[in-house]
């Protein structure tokens, strides 16, 4: 154990960058305190202690170090981005009702709705105030921007769920939204701050684009397929909460009569009963639906390894290749 061909590439991007990922840490950990009310940083603790993979930080690190960048607000962009990452997953587990998150009980079911919203609001205040002070307007465009687009491919999700006539199109408009704007923007923000040229800003947008947008497919797929125990989420939300993501659209526009009379019960109109899910599963198997939407996880995949391909070889280069390589393979 412990050889680089076993380690996840996610373990080696943290072991070249401990000095800097320490620095974001112990940045985030100074910035989520607040004097007047004690609510935020208990909130806050509960889900940073808990951990996380850091995968976005490590992202911005990463392009950053890739371009040479030798200043210090790689670190603030850092730190920003997965400011935004815990704002958004306190507002998505209130929206989504879910009672696990990291392994750990979740900040609503824990608190309530009301604490995982403000505390929210507060921390995404918190990483636009540590965005101004690299005081770039790029940055601040970009990050912003990003936001935005979280925000609204939540909602357009929301819209769409329980709606058996969403389509794929839709599917990708949201997870481009929700999940692959703020890969995209953390690789992008590491370009920008160092200065590189367009071309390789564009790169690294591709790369946290295409690899946002696998990485959520396997995230569908993991909600179905996985297990608990790895996830630190519970399996089966996004059928309890009758949501249509690839695996159901791939199996929904293959259905005949009675399959579809189960669709329309179970997520148009919310009827479950004990014994769906299992069955849901089956129906997903019998049309190939999950190895289906593995496979176009895995064609994102390679379109985000393909963005870097023109980029000068370095060390971190083969670790982000292989990290698009290893958000598929999380499946198996
Ligand atoms: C969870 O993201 C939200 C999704 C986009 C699926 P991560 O799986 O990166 O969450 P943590 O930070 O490692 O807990
Ligand atoms: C993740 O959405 C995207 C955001 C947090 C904005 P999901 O609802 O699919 O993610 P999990 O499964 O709760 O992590
Ligand atoms: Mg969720
Ligand atoms: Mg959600």
């Amino acid at each position: 154990m412990g050889t680089a061909e076993i380690t996840k590439p996610q373990d080696r991007l943290a072991a070249w960058m401990t000095t800097d990922m320490e620095a974001v840490n112990g940045l985030i950990r100074d910035r989520m305190a607040s004097k007047h009310a004690p609510r935020i940083p208990e909130v806050t603790r509960h889900l940073v202690d808990a951990g996380g993979k850091r995968l976005r930080p490590m992202l911005t690190l990463a392009a950053a170090h890739m371009c040479g960048y030798d200043g210090p607000y790689h670190i603030h962009l850092a730190a920003t981005v997965e400011f935004i990452h815990t704002a958004t997953l306190l507002h998505d587990d209130v929206v989504d009702e879910s009672a696990q998150r990291r392994g750990r009980p979740t900040a609503n079911l824990l608190w309530d709705n009301k604490s995982s919203v403000l505390v929210g609001d507060y921390l995404f205040s918190r990483s636009f105030q540590l965005m101004t002070e690299t005081g770039s307007l790029d940055v601040l465009r970009i990050l912003s921007d990003a936001s935005a687009t979280i925000a609204e491919g939540e909602v357009l999700q929301m819209t769409a769920a329980r709606d058996l006539a969403t389509d794929e199109g839709v599917y990708l408009q949201v997870v481009r939204g929700k999940t692959a704007a703020l890969f995209s923007a953390a690789t992008e923000v590491g370009g920008v701050i160092a200065g590189a040229d367009a071309a390789t800003v564009r790169a690294f947008y591709d790369y946290g684009d295409a690899l946002g947008i696998a990485f959520q497919i396997v995230d569908d797929l993991l909600d179905y397929q996985g297990q608990s125990a790895a996830t630190g989420k519970n399996v089966g939300d996004d059928f309890r909460e009758r949501k249509l993501t690839l695996p159901v659209i791939k199996a929904v526009a293959k259905a005949d009569e009675e399959e579809r009379a189960f669709w329309t019960r179970t997520i148009e109109k919310g009827r479950q009963e004990d014994g769906d899910l299992d069955h849901a599963l089956e129906l997903l198997n019998r049309h190939g639906a999950l190895e289906a939407t593995r496979l176009d996880a895995v064609a994102w995949s390679d379109k985000a390894k393909a963005a870097l391909a023109p980029l000068p070889e370095h060390e971190l280069r083969t670790i982000l290749i292989d990290l698009a390589d290893y958000v598929v393979e999380r499946i198996n």
